[in-house]
């Protein structure tokens, strides 16, 4: 088919000067200005004519505003027309800005053309503008600008090929009469930089940069995206941890702006934190969600998901997945080496603890950032399946619960206790074990009348599958006949005095209805907590009423 081009004779207007962030008319005006005729044809020329697109690549982009479509048209007809060879176009003709300059970088790209007036209104009666980017991605500087002003003023013909439109909904390659389109999709993110919104919390430690790097300049997202993101050597005054406690800037400030999803990483970046718009994710159903949409992360979908594991206080959650799934499935004890065997020998693929560690084969330390990417890579894939209906974080979790039940589970930490109680509480647990005094025994809680009756009490003790090495005494485990656990362990990691952690898990099956499975976590959890505490006389033996951090 031939695509005749012709010359169209127009007339200069006034006023087509680029600003600061290209040609842009404001308010009532300015979509109506762009509207009349040969105005938008003129400066697209007077564009083309002060930059040599001739055989060269042209990037499409702009943030899908009010006579935007038209426009894509527009610059197809005549770039094709004045011979560029190939133009990228954003799906529906939407690319962010950055996302823009990201293409024209990655595609080596001659230059873009924006159609956008950024953070102004749209709409029949509101801003438009145009903008050029040059190959380095960035805005055109000025002597570029002043050149396509100067054109602007003598212009009296723009060329344009007579073509039906291009469908701007379809991805791939097409060819447009000499020239070639290509239809890429921009990411979720870039489609939805208002309505959800991202926040990466770095408290100042080591991954500041990296998440700049690859949430700012590589994903293409507004800097406002990161915050403590500085790395400091006193991390700001603050405590590099991201739980709900210590990450307190990530939570304040999700809530506050409705962040639709928002995650903290610690001073040496191995651990993360998951947390949206009142949404907190466990560290236990993080993990659990990883593995359950490993099928969607590029590293998974290529080698497959070998096996799965987590630390023996983490909550089931990951268990029901393996077991969904049909792939093997380790618990081992509290602490990252136990995993680095199991992956050496092939057997495990994704692992996590409910210490806010997350982790896959690709290293063999856990990986804030690694866990945070999961996270984004599955928050598009669920979306790509949901075209009505935008998902946020509780919207995956409640779907994990249909499917999978709600494993709710807290961690309570008694920091810096003197070390004789801590061994007292140990010895009372072990002296029942021992004399089996407390199986079969039920308890009730005063508060929520919740019965509990305790199943078995053991000691966890662990053989590695690969070196056969035995690690015993790795924490006191209650279990009871409903399927509920408390664990009670001494951490290996507080600097000063002993760290006594409880840990409680109660498993809610899906059967039970959306209210039970979709409650809050303190609530779900009361009965069994005062029970414990009951059970193992704490507050008596450590001096403490209140824990010191609630995970
Ligand atoms: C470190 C380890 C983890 C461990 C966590 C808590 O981050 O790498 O494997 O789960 O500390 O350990 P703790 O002994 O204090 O409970
Ligand atoms: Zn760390």
């Amino acid at each position: 088919m031939s695509f005749p081009v012709k010359e169209i004779q127009t007339k200069p207007f006034e006023g087509q000067k680029p600003g600061t962030s290209g040609l842009r008319k404001r308010q009532e005006v300015a979509v109506k200005v762009f509207q009349q005729e040969h105005y938008t044809e003129n400066f697209i020329q007077s564009i083309l004519d002060s930059v040599d697109v001739k055989g060269a690549t042209l990037v499409i982009g702009g943030d899908g505003r009010y006579f935007s479509p038209e426009t894509v048209q527009t610059i197809l007809k005549i770039g094709s027309a004045n011979g560029v060879a190939k133009f990228i176009v954003g799906k529906d003709g939407i690319l962010s800005t950055p996302a823009a300059s990201n293409v024209i970088r990655k595609y080596k790209a001659y230059g873009g053309i924006l159609l956008t007036a950024s953070h102004n209104p749209g709409g029949p009666d509101n801003d438009f503008g145009i903008k050029y980017n040059v190959s380095n991605g960035g805005p055109a500087p000025e002597n570029v600008t002043n050149k396509m002003y100067e054109k602007t003023k003598t212009i009296s013909s723009y060329k344009i090929i007579e073509a039906p439109p291009v469908d701007l909904s379809q991805i791939g390659e097409a060819s447009y009469g000499p020239s070639k389109v290509s239809i890429i999709d921009s990411s979720f993110l870039d489609q939805h930089t208002e309505d959800y919104k991202v926040l990466f919390d770095g408290l100042h430690g080591v991954t500041g940069p990296y998440a700049s790097t690859i949430l700012v300049d590589t994903l293409g997202l507004p800097p406002s995206s990161v915050q403590n993101c500085v790395p400091l050597p006193d991390f700001g005054g603050g405590h590099p941890d991201p739980n709900l406690t210590y990450a307190h800037t990530l939570v304040e400030a999700v809530e506050k702006n409705n962040i639709a999803f928002g995650a903290a990483s610690d001073g040496d970046g191995d651990r993360n934190m998951i947390y949206g718009k009142g949404a907190f994710v466990t560290p236990s159903d993080s993990v659990a969600i990883i593995a359950d949409w490993a099928h969607v992360i590029p590293y998974f979908k290529k080698g497959g998901v070998k096996g799965l594991a987590r630390s023996m206080p983490t909550s089931k959650a990951i268990d029901l997945v393996a077991e969904k799934k049909g792939l093997e499935y380790f618990e081992v004890p509290t602490g990252w080496k136990f995993f680095g065997n199991l992956m050496d020998a092939g057997r495990l693929s994704i692992c996590g603890e409910e210490s806010f560690g997350t982790g896959s084969d690709h290293i063999r330390e856990k990986d804030g950032l690694w866990a945070i990417i999961a996270w984004l890579n599955i928050i598009a894939a669920a979306n790509a399946q949901s075209p009505n209906k935008l998902l946020g974080i509780n919207d995956l979790l409640t779907r994990h619960y249909t499917i999978y039940g709600r494993s709710y589970f807290s961690r309570y930490d008694y920091e810096e206790v003197p070390s004789e109680g801590a061994n007292a509480l140990v010895d009372h647990i072990n002296d029942a074990l021992k004399k089996n005094s407390l199986t079969n025994t039920t308890h009730t809680s005063s508060s929520t009348g919740g019965k509990f009756t305790i199943s078995g009490i053991y000691n966890f003790e662990y053989k590695d599958p690969i070196d056969h090495s035995v690690s015993s005494n790795q924490g006191q485990v209650i279990t009871f006949s409903d399927g509920s656990r408390v664990v009670f362990r001494l951490s290996g990691t507080g600097s000063q005095g002993a760290t006594v952690r409880m840990y409680v898990e109660r498993y809610v099956e899906p059967k039970a209805g959306p209210a039970e499975l979709n409650g809050n976590t303190a609530e779900g959890l009361k009965g069994l907590i005062e029970v414990a505490l009951e059970i193992s006389k704490l507050k008596q033996f450590l001096g403490r009423d209140e824990p010191t951090v609630i995970t």
